[in-house]
């Protein structure tokens, strides 16, 4: 009997090894950009490495286009657990009382890529990072996206031009700073609802790096765009950090790795990404594009930099300076 017992007792025990070696670590990943764009593809890269260094012992599912949850929701998701990843927009981390990130949206505060990945590759963007740790959340790369262009149906030549419009912006007051600074009446909304308010009228005009206007068929609605390049918009990737620090350290390491490897192909796709978005848009006949003269780029400088000193008490004074100081 005793004998029986022991037999029956390893059969279970094998029965559950095998359960957990057939049960992969699920990591669902939620993002709200379609799948061809440098986070979506990115997000793809980040699952195939994971699931390759792991040797199926992580499953990565990707939700795009926000099938899963939009802007808020995924937030509230991820401290939940409901997902375990997600590469959230530096301008949506306000309402998470994260205001540090919104120095990221401060407009001409990046004179391109390399300045930018001063801060993104350097001690400031990890200090930045460690600031999600008290809210449960775990920073774990920044993945670029690009400089943003301003779009309406109405020419914008001059900041002027978007007086009295009615903006689409992310949910940052940073952004809500400067649409007031041109006049403009900023209307925070969720990404995924952005194409129908533009169709509808809701709202007059938006701002986008031109991956998200094309992929979205913004230029579907809106008939100007203007190469502006006012400011950045980029992700931070982020996990729970308790579904983090519980995973076992090998797989951890694996999963490092392959954020490393993703975050490196996402940063080196995000340029030609945007180009590539830029030039089907230009294909597709239906927005006029411009660019700006000298002369006409100093005056959105002009009216836009003051936003950098309203907005202090707002992001911090010393995120400013450190954020000025690596970008020299
Ligand atoms: C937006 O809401 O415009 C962007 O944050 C979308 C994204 O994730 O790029």
């Amino acid at each position: 009997m005793k004998v029986r017992a022991l037999l029956l007792g390893l059969v279970a025990a094998g029965l559950t090894a095998t359960a957990a070696a057939a049960d992969p670590i699920v990591i669902k990943f939620s993002h709200v950009v379609a799948q061809d764009t440098p986070k979506g593809k990115a997000a793809e890269k980040f699952k195939e490495l994971a699931e390759q260094y792991t040797a199926g012992a992580v499953k990565v599912e990707v939700y795009a286009n926000s099938t899963l949850y939009k802007d808020k929701e995924e937030m509230e998701a991820l401290q939940l657990g409901a997902v375990q990843m997600l590469a959230p927009s530096l301008a949506k981390f306000g309402p998470l009382g994260v205001r540090e990130f919104e120095a990221f949206d401060l407009p001409y505060i990046f004179n391109g890529y390399d300045a930018l990945h001063k801060v993104t590759k350097g001690a400031v963007g990890q200090q930045l990072l460690a600031k999600l740790e008290p809210r449960g959340i775990k920073g774990l790369a920044y993945w670029d996206n690009g400089f943003k262009s301003f779009s309406a149906n109405t020419p914008i030549t001059k900041p002027e031009d978007l007086r009295g419009k009615k903006m689409r912006i992310q949910s940052s007051k940073v952004l809500e700073e400067q649409m007031r600074q041109l006049r403009s009446l900023p209307q925070v909304m969720a990404f995924s609802e952005v194409y129908q308010a533009l169709q509808t009228g809701v709202v007059d005009g938006t701002e986008n790096p031109h991956s998200n206007l094309f992929t979205q068929k913004m230029h579907e609605v809106q008939k100007h765009m203007t190469l502006t390049d006012h400011g950045y918009l980029g992700y931070a990737v982020i996990t729970n950090k308790k579904f983090w620090d519980g995973l076992p350290a090998d797989i951890r390491a694996q999963l490092d790795k392959a954020m490393v490897e993703a975050t490196d192909y996402a940063n080196q796709i995000a340029l030609d990404e945007n180009d590539a978005a830029l030039q089907a848009v230009r294909a597709s006949g239906r927005t006029e594009i411009r660019a700006l003269s000298d002369e006409e780029r100093k005056a959105f400088v002009k009216a836009l930099l003051p936003v950098h000193k309203k907005m202090e008490s707002r992001v911090g004074a010393e995120t400013i300076k450190a954020i000025y100081e690596a970008t020299g």
